[in-house]
């Protein structure tokens, strides 16, 4: 393909108007395209499709509604629970008792004679919503507490998510997230945001009622390893890991993890970061400082090379860069050794990866993603450029291939 093309298609946008896909933005999100993509130059149908890095369980529901049983992992327990529900199968009678408590909640808000939940201990709630939009997220949220169903609360929990986004001064960009003055947005209108939130029920209600045609699920699990059940049981590993770029995760999901008391504050937020790998937000950047390579030096060359080169520019932060690069790629290698271990023979992998630049440094992931599977055993490594990230510097993303 032709290497200056953003071809927006092969991301999270082309999963906007696609059922359960379109469900959450979440920016970094793959397109379903490129799951439909590798599964077709397959030269037969997975078995068992694993992604280790299930983010909004992209590879799995494409997967189960393409009738191949798929599971995931992540370590963030608010993407478990969220993929495990786009995975679900719901039947009609729960689809229209999901309906009829939604518009029910909604009717409650309006006569003002919800339950109001306490607000999330969010750092500046009023940056993300005016007062009345948090009178009426709470409303809604109080109300769902209150249920019992588990399958109609967890539906009604993502109705809420699209709301809170929906209903917030937040716009989500890539790599920040901006703030608009109350000056610069519209009133608050309790119709127009009681018919948004039924909107939202109405393209989930949608979205459900085509049952997956195979088993998938997310397991909440740190990717460094990979849980003994799993170990021979899958032949086919299509996935995103984080780049070596500081997106942090947790930090796109902040509003949502807060609402849903995933984290009260944000000592738990950065420590998840630290925990993910390529996480550096919060108190995880001072913790870099401190980190210690344990492998000596055992991985290719290049790496410490180019992190010698970051760690020699001028900028005070150079060193710290160089840790994370270095950590990061420590991190991923442990994990490619162990999904080494658990393919089955014959079994291939497909990593989804973005190179990134520090200080005009290039960090090219593809080569030494390709340099790491080949140090541990893949073989027929291979990589091929699917877009450019970005119009000005020279950022790609690549898939990388490999076979056991
Ligand atoms: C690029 S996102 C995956 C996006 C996914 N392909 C999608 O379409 O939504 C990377 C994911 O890896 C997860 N992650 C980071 N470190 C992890 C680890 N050590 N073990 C498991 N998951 C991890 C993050 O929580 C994040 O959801």
């Amino acid at each position: 393909m032709n290497k200056a093309s953003q071809n927006a298609y092969y991301t999270f946008k082309y999963n906007r108007a696609i059922g359960r896909h379109g469900w959450l933005r979440l920016t970094p999100a793959y397109s379903v395209k490129i799951v439909q993509e590798v599964i077709e130059s397959l030269p037969q149908q997975p078995k068992c499709v694993l992604d280790p890095f299930s983010g909004t369980a992209t590879t799995p529901l494409e997967c189960i509604n393409s009738g191949i049983s798929s599971f995931a992992i992540d370590i963030n327990p608010f993407l478990v629970w969220f993929g495990n529900v786009k995975l679900k199968d719901f039947s009609d009678v729960l689809i229209a008792e999901f309906e009829d408590t939604a518009r029910e909640i909604i009717e409650k808000v309006q006569n003002k004679t919800a339950f109001n939940s306490d607000l999330p201990p969010i750092y500046r709630i009023d940056r993300w919503w005016r007062e009345e939009q948090l009178e009426f997220l709470s409303a809604i949220k109080g109300e769902i507490s209150k249920q019992n169903n588990g399958n109609v609360k967890d539906l009604l929990l993502v109705a809420f998510c699209r709301a809170i986004i929906e209903n917030s001064k937040a716009a989500f960009n890539h790599v920040s997230t901006s703030f608009k003055d109350d000056s610069e947005c519209e009133a608050f209108d309790l119709h127009q945001s009681s018919e948004q939130f039924i909107g939202i029920i109405e393209m989930i209600v949608a979205s459900i009622k085509n049952p997956p045609s195979a088993v998938g699920e997310v397991i909440l699990h740190d990717s460094r390893s990979v849980p003994e059940k799993f170990v021979g049981q899958y032949d086919t590993v299509i996935t995103s890991p984080p780049y070596p770029n500081r997106i942090s995760y947790i930090r796109e999901l902040r509003p949502y993890m807060y609402w849903l008391d995933y984290i009260t504050d944000s000592t738990e937020a950065s420590d998840l970061d630290w925990a993910s790998i390529g996480g550096t937000w919060g108190s995880a950047t001072s913790k870099l400082g401190r980190w210690e390579s344990t492998k000596n030096g055992r991985l290719p060359t290049m790496l410490y090379e180019i992190a010698n080169e970051i760690s020699r520019a001028d900028n005070k932060s150079s060193f710290l860069m160089a840790n994370y690069v270095t950590k990061y790629f420590e991190d991923m290698y442990d994990h490619l050794q162990t999904i080494f271990g658990g393919l089955s023979c014959g079994g291939s992998v497909h990593y989804t990866i973005g190179n990134s630049n520090f200080y005009g440094i290039t960090v090219p992931s593809e080569v030494l993603y390709e340099s790491m599977m080949k140090d541990i055993g893949f073989k027929s490594v291979t990589s091929r450029v699917i877009r450019k990230r970005n119009s000005k510097k020279e950022l790609f993303e690549y898939v990388v291939s490999a076979t056991k």
